[in-house]
């Protein structure tokens, strides 16, 4: 029997190339093993999302499942579908906050440095943020699901998941698959800036959904070597992002720019040129792909009507099984 794979992205509306490379390209090619769950958690957006900006989950939501399907994610052969839409995951999340320590969650590295991104003390952040990979946990094992992939920044939320799921299955009986993160290859992709990774929330990021044009605009502003200063002074491609994004969308062109930019032969203008070309003609079918999915009416809301209830079938089965372990049914 195929294994099953869950894993959830966080609405950030439409996709960039780091999402891609880093995670959408791996969810696709795992259909082929796996039968897959994936999950937009709009639930742990309202972790960090508060007020007004929460008016823009679903059109977030919206944005990021057309790439999903453009990207090649199969709503026939995967299930696909929005947290919120299968409640059973907040019960799940309740119960099993009954048998994780606190010690436990308050020493979760990225709980810490989520505190202290938001300014925040430990006393002040919300019971929500807190319980993060609690309900992260529920995702998981609501579909029993054995493999996880996600990056590295990940791991130690997988483990904790792990160590609930032992914890439930010594106290109440073997319930529940402990999850394997299944760690992907994924490159580092850095943003446009040529210092950060690529995100959405540091403006330095290329969608994969741009046109061509968008594209080129934004590549030209990119940084590249900072020490090429006049055209004739040669470059340093080992520190130059644009070069790294060439090992991407330009693989046959690699030697070829490396000499050009070392012997100064190749302008930074004509090298990010060539950067927006390569990544206009790798995201061409792409693109179409999405343009055709945009101009479907109530195509995504009927992929995730679908998905939600296929997902739900198997959340009521999991759900009843714990209550009644837990001495509730
Ligand atoms: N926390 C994950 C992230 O920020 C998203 C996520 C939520 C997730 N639930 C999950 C990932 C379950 C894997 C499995 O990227």
């Amino acid at each position: 029997m195929k294994g099953r794979v869950f894993s959830g992205m966080r609405p950030s509306g439409r996709l960039h190339i780091g999402n891609y490379l880093g995670a959408l390209q791996n969810w696709v090619a795992l259909q082929e093993e796996y039968q897959c769950v994936y999950c937009a958690v709009d639930v742990h957006a309202l972790t960090t999302v508060q007020g007004e900006a929460t008016k823009e989950i679903r059109s977030d939501i919206r944005e990021m499942v057309l790439d999903w399907l453009a990207a090649g994610i199969d709503p026939q052969r995967s299930i696909l579908f929005v947290q919120s839409h299968v409640p059973e995951v907040m019960v799940l999340h309740t119960l099993l906050s009954m048998v994780t320590p606190l010690g436990w969650l308050l020493r979760v590295p990225t709980f810490k440095e989520r505190v202290r991104q938001m300014h925040e003390t430990e006393e002040a952040v919300s019971y929500g943020l807190v319980g993060y990979p609690v309900l992260m946990t529920a995702d998981i094992i609501l579909y029993k699901a054995d493999t996880v992939p996600v990056g590295e920044d990940q791991l130690p939320h997988l483990e904790l998941a792990r160590e609930i799921v032992r914890r439930f299955n010594h106290i109440y009986g073997p319930t529940f698959p402990e999850p394997q993160p299944k760690l992907t290859q994924a490159p580092l992709i850095i943003g446009l800036d040529g210092q950060n990774k690529m995100s959405k929330s540091l403006d330095n990021q290329v969608e994969l959904a741009a046109t061509e044009e968008e594209t080129r605009q934004r590549v030209m502003q990119a940084f590249t070597d900072p020490q090429r200063i006049r055209r004739t002074d040669p470059g340093r491609p080992w520190v130059c992002n644009v070069y790294s994004l060439h090992k991407h969308f330009n693989p046959d062109k690699l030697d070829w720019v490396y000499e050009g930019c070392t012997k100064a032969t190749l302008g930074c203008v004509e090298d990010k040129r060539l950067l927006a070309e390569g990544i206009n003609c790798a995201l061409a079918p792409f693109r179409e792909r999405r343009r055709e999915l945009e101009a479907k009416p109530g195509l995504v809301d009927e992929v995730l009507r679908d998905g939600a209830s296929r997902a739900q079938e198997i959340a009521r089965k999991t759900l009843s099984e714990a209550m009644e372990r837990m001495g509730l049914r």
